[in-house]
Order: C-alpha cells, then sequence, then structure tokens
C-alpha cells in the first residue's frame, strides 16, 4: 500500500485544492486588483499535467480534490480534467471531486461536470442586490450568477454559496441571504476576509468578525449546534427558521490550523504547503523533467516544510498583507 502523505505534526492530507487558472472573469474588490496581471499562458500547467499531479496525490491517499481558480470555469479544458478525475470516483479511489466557482458560466458546464462525478458545488456569492453585486465584483451580471445556480440545482448538484462578510458593504444582506439559502435549500458559509495581496481596498475597513456576526445573528434566528463536516474549515450551526446550515468560516477570530489536512497547487504547479505562508515547492520542473518517483519524492519532501499554521492578522492599515500573492493563485 502506498505510504500515506503526512506532514511533520502528523497531520494527514487528504484534500487537494487544484487552481486550475489565476484568471477570473471578475475583479471582486477583497480579492484582487483592479490592475491585476496574470501568468503567462507558457507558465501554466497543461490540462495533461494537471491530471497527472491529481493521480499522484490519488495515489498517495488524497481523498477529496476541489478544483478552484481564478475561476476554474474560465479555463478551457476543465470538462476534460473533470473527466479525467471523475475516474478516479468510480473506482473508489476518491470520494469527491468538488468545484468553487463564480457560477457566472455554470449554465454551460453544470450537466457536464455532473456527468464527470462532480455532486457538491461551492458557488461565491456576496451580493443578492444587482448594483452591489456589480459594485463588490466591478464587472458581474448577477443574473448570469443566479442563472448559474438553478442551472447547477437542476443538473441536480447540491449548492452550497460562500459569502465573504464585509463591513460596510455587505453586512446587511447576510441575513436576507440567510433567508434566499433557505428558500432554495442551499447551506450557507460565511467567510472572514484575508490578507492576501495587495487590493485597492483597506481590508482593515472591510474585516467583519464572525463572531460579531453570530451575535447579531442570534436575536434573529435560532441556531442549533450542528457537528455537520465537509473535510474544509467550515464549521456549522443549523438555523431552525429555514431548515438550512450556517457555515462560519473563522481564520481571524477562531483557528481551525490544528485539524489541517490540505494543500494546494497552483495552475503554474507550484505546491503551497498553506495558504497563509509562503513555503512552496516547484512540482512543474519536476514533472517535466523527472518521473513519478521523483514527484513523490519532491511531494514528500514538500510536506515536511507544512508551518502549523496561518498567522493572518487585520489590525493595522498601513501593514502589507501576510501574505503577498492574492487568493487568486491558490483558490483559498
Ligand atoms: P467544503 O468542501 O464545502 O468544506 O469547502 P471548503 O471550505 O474547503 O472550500 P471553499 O473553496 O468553499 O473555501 C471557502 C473559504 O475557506 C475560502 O475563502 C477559502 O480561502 C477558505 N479556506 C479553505 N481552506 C482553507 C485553509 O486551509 N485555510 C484558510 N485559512 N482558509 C481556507
Ligand atoms: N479573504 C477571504 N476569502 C476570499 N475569497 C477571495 N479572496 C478572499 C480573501 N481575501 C473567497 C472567494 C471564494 C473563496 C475561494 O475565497 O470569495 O468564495
Ligand atoms: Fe491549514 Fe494553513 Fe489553512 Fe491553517 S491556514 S488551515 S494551516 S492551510
Amino acid at each position: 500500500p502506498p505510504r500515506p502523505l503526512t506532514d511533520s505534526f502528523g497531520r494527514r492530507i487528504t484534500y487537494l485544492r487544484l487552481s486550475v487558472t489565476d484568471r477570473c472573469d471578475l475583479r471582486c474588490r477583497y480579492c484582487m486588483s483592479e490592475a491585476m496581471t496574470f501568468l503567462p499562458r507558457k507558465e501554466v500547467l497543461t490540462i495533461e499535467e494537471m491530471g497527472a499531479v491529481a493521480d499522484a496525490f490519488i495515489a498517495r491517499g488524497v481523498r477529496k480534490i476541489r478544483l478552484t481558480g481564478g475561476e476554474p470555469l474560465v479555463r478551457r479544458g476543465i470538462d476534460e480534467l473533470a473527466r479525467h478525475i471523475g475516474r478516479h470516483i468510480e473506482t473508489g479511489a476518491l470520494d469527491e471531486m468538488t468545484l468553487t466557482t463564480n457560477a457566472t458560466r455554470l449554465s454551460q458546464h453544470a450537466e457536464t461536470l455532473f456527468a464527470a462525478g462532480v455532486r457538491r458545488v461551492n458557488v461565491s456569492l456576496d451580493s443578492l442586490d444587482p448594483d452591489n453585486f456589480r459594485h463588490i465584483t466591478r464587472t458581474g451580471n448577477l443574473s448570469e450568477v443566479l442563472d448559474g445556480i438553478a442551472a447547477g440545482k437542476a443538473a441536480g448538484l447540491s449548492i452550497k454559496i460562500n459569502m465573504v462578510a464585509l463591513k460596510g458593504a455587505n453586512e446587511d444582506e447576510i441575513e436576507p441571504m440567510i433567508r434566499w439559502c433557505g428558500t432554495h435549500g442551499f447551506d450557507l458559509t460565511l467567510i472572514e476576509t484575508m490578507p492576501l495581496g495587495v487590493v485597492d481596498e483597506d481590508r482593515t475597513d472591510r474585516y467583519l468578525p464572525l463572531d460579531v456576526v453570530r451575535r447579531r445573528l442570534e436575536a434573529r434566528f435560532t441556531l442549533d449546534a450542528d457537528d455537520h463536516r465537509t473535510g474544509g474549515p467550515a464549521r456549522y450551526v443549523s438555523v431552525r427558521e429555514t431548515g438550512t446550515r450556517l457555515g462560519l468560516i473563522t481564520p481571524l477570530t477562531n483557528n481551525f490550523c490544528e485539524g489541517c489536512n490540505r494543500v494546494r497547487l497552483t495552475a503554474s504547479g507550484r505546491l503551497y504547503m498553506c495558504l497563509g505562508h509562503d513555503d512552496k515547492m516547484d512540482l512543474k520542473q519536476v514533472l517535466r523533467e523527472g518521473g513519478p518517483t521523483a514527484l513523490d519524492a519532491a511531494i514528500d519532501a514538500a510536506l515536511l516544510t507544512k508551518p502549523l499554521r496561518h498567522a493572518f492578522e487585520i489590525v493595522d492599515r498601513n501593514a502589507a498583507p501576510a501574505v503577498g500573492r492574492h487568493m487568486s493563485v491558490t483558490g483559498g
């Protein structure tokens, strides 16, 4: 049997987040600067190379793969990659293949993704107000996203909504979002904004701690304990009034690194051990110049550098972000 992937703190790595492109058709203000530059195409792994890396991780015991971006559905060949990885679900080697998407193109891909084995999709949606949605995303069209979500649901995908909680930008929309998700039967996860990459906004102004949000929501809803877990960082409660779950992702107010089970691969083939650190391993070079054994050894060596936890904090408006790269490089 293959050696399981373990870091130096004894944590088993069973979850790979695969960023298939750093590009995105939106420009969310908390995620990107208006003048983002993207990787030259020649730096990006081919779909076949991404498939090969996924195979290597599955052979070493990874049970869950999430396709991320940037926006994964702007990557040409994404359906083919999903089919490739999906074969491992059929053989029982992989439990789950999922996707985190902005849903602008989900209508065009939902049926293919379902056929490839995707069952759950996380959709990033920070506002249900068309004007505010356009403001936050700079370029987005809410109706496209709502169509994408409806198409995903119709294709049989279970949808979870991800909403980054932003002070003064969408905090008044959290309660309506909970009710809207309830109406559609979607779970909702709220996320604290993390300091990755320079954006044009001041993150200190936008940071909304979720312990504050939770106290506010408790005045409006009955939140019951719920031990539902998906293998990601969210901790859940169930909302009695809607019958759906509310997840909280709290890198700043309640650290969850102790149970970390994941690593991420960028579109350029770099393996990042932690969202909150710069340590990385260039697997592209190993993939192109070495064989499967070299790839395996490189992954083992990289895992030894996985840090215990991130050191995100949002306190000083003049401080540089904890990590220089943007979320779109590693897909979260
Ligand atoms: P589920 O499978 O539904 O649990 O998904 P997930 O929460 O693992 O993934 P998703 O792509 O929906 O991520 C939601 C948010 O959690 C994003 O803002 C991610 O950046 C953040 N996130 C995911 N994994 C980590 C992590 O290891 N560390 C930190 N700090 N944030 C993470
Ligand atoms: N902090 C927290 N979440 C972020 N996302 C993008 N940038 C940030 C940030 N700086 C979210 C997206 C998407 C997920 C992958 O990460 O909205 O839901
Ligand atoms: Fe794991 Fe790093 Fe995320 Fe913490 S911040 S859960 S250590 S990847």
